[in-house]
């Protein structure tokens, strides 16, 4: 949804190449047809149609104005949305329309034998998800949603860090999306619940499924939402504004290092997660904090670019932590010797030779980087439908997985008082 809040500049896609598409007439060639044309579109779109063996054939929308402007742009046929998952030379149908609309436009395009890239989310009930990841595994086709988040390497680095332990245990996350609204009119679907499924399922999807990736499928235990306060006499047209959305999940850790844990009943790592759409594009910002036993890793963006790791480390695990984040840069804080070595934190001593502060990036901006998220992700999938053996980085199960934990933060936030 973040695209909406930027300039849809940002998104244009470059001036259409006068070369020919390529891999007209090769049977290898996939054949996308997109359903709906806005924002989010013209940027993937870009993306897609640059990839080897991709072409771009059809263009669907309720707007006709909107799917003339991406046909000339992409050089592709105006057809109507029905139109493109019944059409035989559209292998694979983009689904690029708001959140409502994706569970019966993907299943038109399954049941018509096609595979199915969805915008984010897969679909804004759980039922509808899972009856999509049924008709998909009927029919031996592709059907994830776009969740790009782990594709980025950060998402890769993060998760070496954690696993490798070499800050100790992971003990708690926090992520809080100040977002910007300035897009966002009082009449966009994004504040629509019918439309757009709440903050959570519209938006709080990529972070859930980046959680996921790192700790498996979690647990919502708490969650509230507030709406933002109608001014009576100015905003007499207002309509009612769910603007901020905060749940606390949680994510079992059965073991630490190598030592089995009991299983306790509170047990587990918790994960808060935090949305608002309330601020001016130029204050858009997001950060996600990663406590560990001995140190803590901060992301900075929503598509994260750049970030710190900050920790008590022994002689060796700087050099390969450094050695694990992309373009990292070791600055020492403090050394310690002798018995300033020993320290101590949940009734266990460990061995401290220096606090160290890592700073790491993907040596990208944000579009820059949210460019190649959204073309590794399409590379992925689009190359599992050539070859079944490939291990996709994301599957169907994830794209349902995410829906569902979605549903119920939006579950319980909307019981809490
Ligand atoms: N993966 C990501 O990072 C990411 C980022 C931004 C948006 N999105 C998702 O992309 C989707 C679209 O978001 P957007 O910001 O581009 O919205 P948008 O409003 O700019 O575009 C939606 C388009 O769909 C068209 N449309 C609406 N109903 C239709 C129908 N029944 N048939 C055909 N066309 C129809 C509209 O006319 C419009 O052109 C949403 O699901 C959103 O959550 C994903």
């Amino acid at each position: 949804m973040q695209t909406v809040l930027a300039s849809v500049d940002d998104f244009a896609p470059a001036a259409p190449s006068a070369a020919p598409l390529p891999g007209h007439g090769n049977a290898n060639v996939i054949r996308v047809g997109l359903v709906g044309c806005g924002a989010f579109a013209r940027f993937s779109m870009d993306r897609y149609r640059r990839l080897p063996g991709v072409t771009i054939r059809a263009v669907a929308d309720i707007d006709p104005a909107a799917a003339q402007r991406a046909a000339v742009e992409l050089g592709a046929t105006v057809l109507a949305p029905e139109a493109i998952s019944a059409a035989s030379e559209i292998d694979l149908v983009y689904i690029a329309t708001p959140p409502a609309m994706h569970f019966q436009q993907a299943r038109a395009a399954l049941e018509a034998g096609k595979h199915v890239l969805a915008e984010k989310p897969l679909a804004t009930t759980v039922a509808d998800a899972e009856a999509l990841q049924s008709l998909a595994a009927r029919h031996g086709r592709l059907c994830v949603a776009n969740l790009v988040e782990r594709y980025n390497p950060l998402a890769d680095a993060v998760k070496s860090v954690i696993e490798s332990r070499l800050l100790g245990e992971l003990v708690h996350g926090l992520f809080v999306n100040e977002a910007a609204d300035e897009g966002l009119e009082p009449s966009h679907w994004f504040w629509n619940r019918e439309i757009s499924g709440g903050i959570f399922v519209e938006h709080g999807v990529h972070f859930f499924d980046l959680v996921a990736y790192w700790l498996g499928q979690g647990q919502v235990v708490a969650a509230a939402r507030s709406m933002r306060p109608v001014d009576a006499a100015r905003d007499t047209a207002a309509p009612t504004v769910e603007e901020q959305v905060m749940c606390t999940c949680r994510y079992a850790r059965p073991m630490t290092g190598d030592r089995p844990v009991v299983a306790t009943p509170h047990a587990g790592v918790l994960f808060h997660f935090e949305h608002g759409f309330h601020q001016c594009s130029r204050m858009d910002r997001q950060e996600m904090r990663l406590v560990f036993e001995r140190g803590e890793i901060r992301l900075f963006d929503w598509v994260p670019t750049h970030g710190t790791l900050r920790g008590l480390v022994d002689d060796a695990a700087g050099a390969t932590l450094a050695g694990m984040l992309p373009d990292s840069d070791v600055t020492l804080i403090d050394c310690y010797d002798g018995a300033a070595r020993h320290a101590r934190g949940r009734f266990r001593s460990f061995d401290a030779a220096a606090l160290v502060e890592i700073s790491f990036s993907v040596g990208k901006d944000k579009l820059g980087i949210y460019g190649d998220v959204v073309r590794d992700l399409a590379a992925d999938q689009i190359t599992w439908i050539r070859d079944r053996l490939h291990r996709r980085r994301l599957t169907e199960a994830d794209s349902v997985a995410t829906v569902a934990l979605a549903c119920a933060a939006d579950r319980m936030a909307m019981e809490a008082r």
